[in-house]
Parts: structure tokens; sequence; C-alpha cells
């Protein structure tokens, strides 16, 4: 492990917008005299005096001594010239998003700062490999991908490019852990890891509403109440802006040269032509007007429970659903068998997807079947997803709804799409997550740290897919690919091979 930079070493930043500002409060908050310049005059002062105000708001609260306030406000000078920015041994640069500019400015600063000094870019689109090119050395210029509110979010992407030195990559690593970040070593891919695994999350479910599966409202509140995510897709792309979260799909996409995995939404697009970008124009997939009333999630109204139910086999993640039965007065009857696992009530079946329709599976398994979707925690969710076969009658798709009630859960039926909601989508965030270890993008523990530490996943997406079973995975893709027929869900062969040998993903041992 690479020492970190010494407390006492300057740290330079550039560009005192959102960002910038951020950093140097975490700069100075562990130690360092930072120098911030803004090509703007006065940026960077007004950006002082902005944290000095939060600084005091935080004093007042009790959430900060007065003393630390103090010397943290002094240890960050602003300054209107970047040749003050010589003795740095660090400098990050958090300008406009432009490779032509950011590359201007790292040619002056090659010129300025020390030989040992390291350059950071804090792009979150652009490669570190394309920003070091024409750089008389580009070994010493590294990516350092923070996530907004910088001081909160954990998280900081490492990024090496083609040319840089591992020894500054391992410093960059261990300054960021001792600035209190959860750093994670990352190669210059599009997207890194955060902008390249999270892209299902908001393409699944944007297709899930092009294909009626249900409305935003009941889509947000599965993503929340069963998948234990803190927003649902629709009500975090209306915070992000369509605009921002649209543009990096897009940039996602050129930069794999189209994938189809990585295809951008017309639904989306739509609102971006429309101006509908979320909360800051007022308006998105939701409606921000003051008496706009918030659409309710629909959900299935109450019916009875059955009074007893066969299990047939082992049901996987879903088995936690079986003891709860029984402690809400069903006579849970096991029965066992080779394969499957299904729960059984006066001849109708509920069983948790396998990426096939509840209709297409129904012509093999009986007609009256329900299909669970995936949960983060079955016994804790508030909320279920189910699907029902086109063939079932209303009175098996009441039992069905009624044993999830008697356990306390609120219950939405999806249109009969193949995957349901959530485990089509973290059946495809372990996949993104599977290609960037197999692609050497990063190792799989990086995966699961950079989705929990920057967008705050309840779980890492490969850990995800050891809970539900890797095979179960495997099984939910390869079905996927066959009822769309698309390159798009295609099972990544390091995922594969997992299976085959029988190894959980989150096992860095046989990689
Ligand atoms: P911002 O617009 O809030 O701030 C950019 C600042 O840079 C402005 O104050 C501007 O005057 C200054 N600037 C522009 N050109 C300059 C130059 N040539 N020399 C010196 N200063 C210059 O932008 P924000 O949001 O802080 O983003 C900055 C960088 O961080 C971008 O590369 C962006 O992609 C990246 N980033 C942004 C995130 C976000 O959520 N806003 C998250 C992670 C990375």
């Amino acid at each position: 492990m690479a020492e970190p930079l010494a407390r006492e070493s300057i740290v330079g930043v550039i560009g005192a917008g959102t960002m910038g500002a951020g950093i140097a409060e975490v700069a100075a908050a562990a130690g360092h005299p930072v120098r911030l310049h803004d090509s703007r005059p006065g940026a960077a002062a007004e950006a002082c005096d902005a944290l000095a105000a939060r600084l005091d708001k935080r004093v007042a609260r009790g959430k900060l001594v007065q003393a630390e306030r103090d010397a943290l406000v002094a240890r960050i000078t602003p300054v209107d010239a970047l040749e003050a920015l010589a003795p740095a041994a660090l400098v990050v640069e958090a300008i406009v998003e432009d490779l032509a500019i950011k590359r201007e400015l790292f040619a002056t600063l090659e010129g300025l700062v020390a030989a040992d000094a390291i350059l950071a870019s804090n792009t979150s689109s652009l490669s570190i490999t394309a920003l070091g090119a024409g750089l008389a050395r580009p070994e010493r210029l590294v990516g350092m991908h923070f996530f907004n509110p910088v001081p909160v979010m954990k998280l900081v992407e490492v990024v090496h490019g083609l040319a840089s030195d591992p020894g500054a990559v391992a410093t960059v690593l261990a300054t960021a852990s001792a600035w209190g970040k959860h750093a994670v070593r990352v190669a210059s891919t599009p997207g890194f890891i955060v902008n390249r695994v999270a892209r299902p999350f908001y393409a699944e479910a944007l297709r899930l509403l092009q294909e009626g599966a249900a409305d935003a409202a009941t889509l947000d509140a599965v993503y929340r109440d069963a998948g234990g995510f803190r927003m649902g897709p629709f009500e975090l792309m209306d915070l992000i802006g369509h605009d921002v979260n649209f543009a990096v799909t897009r940039t996602v996409f050129e930069a794999f040269f189209h994938d189809p995995r990585y295809r951008p939404s017309l639904v989306q697009k739509e609102l971006v032509d429309a101006g509908r970008l979320g909360r800051k124009s007022g308006r998105g997939f939701y409606d921000y007007a003051d008496d706009a009333p918030r659409p309710e999630p629909r959900e299935r109204p109450t019916v009875a429970a059955p009074d007893a139910i066969r299990v047939h086999g082992d049901l996987g993640p879903v088995t936690p659903l079986v003891e709860m039965a029984g402690a809400a007065g069903v006579v849970v009857e096991q029965v066992p068998a080779e394969s499957g696992g299904w729960i059984e009530f006066g001849g109708a079946r509920l069983a948790l997807t396998d990426g096939r329709t509840a209709t297409a599976r129904a012509v093999h398994e009986g007609s009256d079947l329900v299909l669970l979707d995936l949960a983060l925690d079955y016994a804790g969710a508030s909320r279920l997803a189910i699907a029902v076969a086109a063939q079932a009658t209303p009175a098996a798709v009441d039992a069905a709804v009624g044993l999830l009630q008697a356990l306390g859960k609120r219950v939405v039926q999806l249109r009969d799409t193949p995957g349901l909601a959530l485990m089509r989508t973290v059946s495809l965030l372990a996949n993104e997550g599977a290609e960037a270890v197999l692609q050497g993008v990063c190792d799989a523990a990086a995966v699961d740290d950079a989705m929990r530490y920057g967008v705050n996943y309840p779980r890492g997406p490969l850990a995800w897919g050891d809970a539900v079973g890797a095979a179960r995975v495997l099984t939910v893709l390869d079905h996927l690919t066959a009822a769309y027929g698309e390159d798009r869900y295609r099972a990544s062969p390091w995922l594969r091979q997992k299976v085959a040998a029988g190894r959980p993903l989150c096992d860095d041992e046989s990689d």
C-alpha cells in the first residue's frame, strides 16, 4: 500500500464550482493547505465565502466545533492566478467537461508544477488516456472522480489511463482513503464503474414503462419497497435531470460503438425534447407544481389468503416467505422436489420469475400460474410485485395475492413482462458488473463498493447476484435474450464461467 500525500503537501484545485468547492473542502478537512483557482475572477473567493457560510451553519447545529471550522477555512486560499498552484504536490481539476479545454489546462500546468507533482481530473465522462495524450509526462495524469455532493459521498473512482504510472495511481488511491473516501481503482473505460454499471437501472425501468408493465409511481414503489433502493428510477432520473441522465447514457452508448446494451430510451428522449427535465424544470415523470397531486402506486385490493399451501422443492431466495406463512397461521406442507421450486394452493402455483413470462411458463406448468418478482429481503419488504399468466383464473390470482397480503405485503400486479422489474434489473446490473470484471476495468470488490458508495445501492450487484444465485441470474439473462431476441441481454462469459465452475461472483481468488 502506497503512502498518501503528506498532510503538509499543498493541494491545488481548479474550478470552484459544485465539485471543485467540495474537493477543496475535503482536502482541507484532511489537513492539506489548499489553493483554489477558477478562471472567472472572484469565483474562487466566492466559493470560499459560501463554504464558510455552510460551515457556520454546521457549527450552529452543533455538528462542527468553531476551532475546526476556522482551521478548515484558513487552509483554503482562493487564488486568481494559475501560477499560484506551482508548489502543489497534487492538482485536481474540476472545470468544464470539455476535452480540448482540459487538455490545454493540463499542458499549461505541466510547465508550472514540480516534476513529481501529480495531476488529476475529476472528469466523469472523458478518457484519462485521451486527456493525457499530448502531455510531455502523461504518466502523472490520473482520474480522481468524486461524486456529488463531494463532502457526503464516500466514493472516489481512481482512474488509470494507458500511460498512468502505477505509483501515481497508488498515491492517489492512498490519498483519497486518507481523505476519508472509499477509493476504487478503475481503468479508463467509458463510464468508469458507476456510470457504466448503473445504466441498466435506468434502461430497464424505462423499458418496463415503455412496455406498459406499470406506471412510473407503481414501478418506483417496487424498486423502493421491494428492492431497497433509496429512490425509484423515475424519481431519481427526475432529480438528476433528464438532460444530464440522457446525455450520460448517450455518451456511454456512443463510446461503446453502439452496443445495444446501452441504447438510450425514446421515452426519455421525449421528455428531453419536451423540456420536461425533472425537478429543475418543474416536470419530468412527475409534476412538481405545488398543487399537483402526487400519483399513488397502484396495488391489488385486499382479498382472503388460502388456508393451506404446499411448498414444492427449494424456493431459493423466496424461502423466508414460507416461514412467514406458517407464522401467519397458514398450514404449510413441504413436498420435496428434484428441481424447480414453487408454492401450490388449490392447484394454482406461485413461483419466482426466471426471466420468462407467466403466460409462456403456464403452457408447461399449468394455467393458474402467478410469478413473483425479486426482493432484496422477502421478509422485510413491504411491497412485492407479481405477474399473472393470461390463462390464470381470477380465483387463483386472488389466492396468490391473498397469501402475500396475509404476510403483510402490498401487492403490485405488473403486466406480464419477462423477468418482471427487479429480477430483470438486478440480473442486468450483475451482468454489467461481470462484464466490467471480464474486461479488466476493475475487480469484483470494486464493482460492489462503487455501486454501494457511489450511488447508495442497498447491495453490490455481484453480491446481489450471489444472493439470488448466479445460476438463476444466468437463466434469467438467457430467457430475456430468448424473449426479446436482442443482443442487449447477452450474458457475460465471466458470469457463465462462474456458474459452470460453481463459484460465487464475489470471489476474487479465481480471477
Ligand atoms: P460547475 O459548472 O459547477 O463548475 C465548473 C467551474 O469551472 C466554474 O466555476 C467555471 O468558472 C470553472 N472553469 C471553467 N473553465 C475553466 C478553466 N479553463 N480554468 C479554470 N476554471 C474554469 O461544474 P461541476 O458540476 O463542478 O463539474 C466540474 C467537473 O466535474 C466536470 O468535469 C464534471 O464532468 C465533473 N463532475 C461533475 C459532477 C456533478 O455531479 N456535477 C460529478 C462528478 C464529476
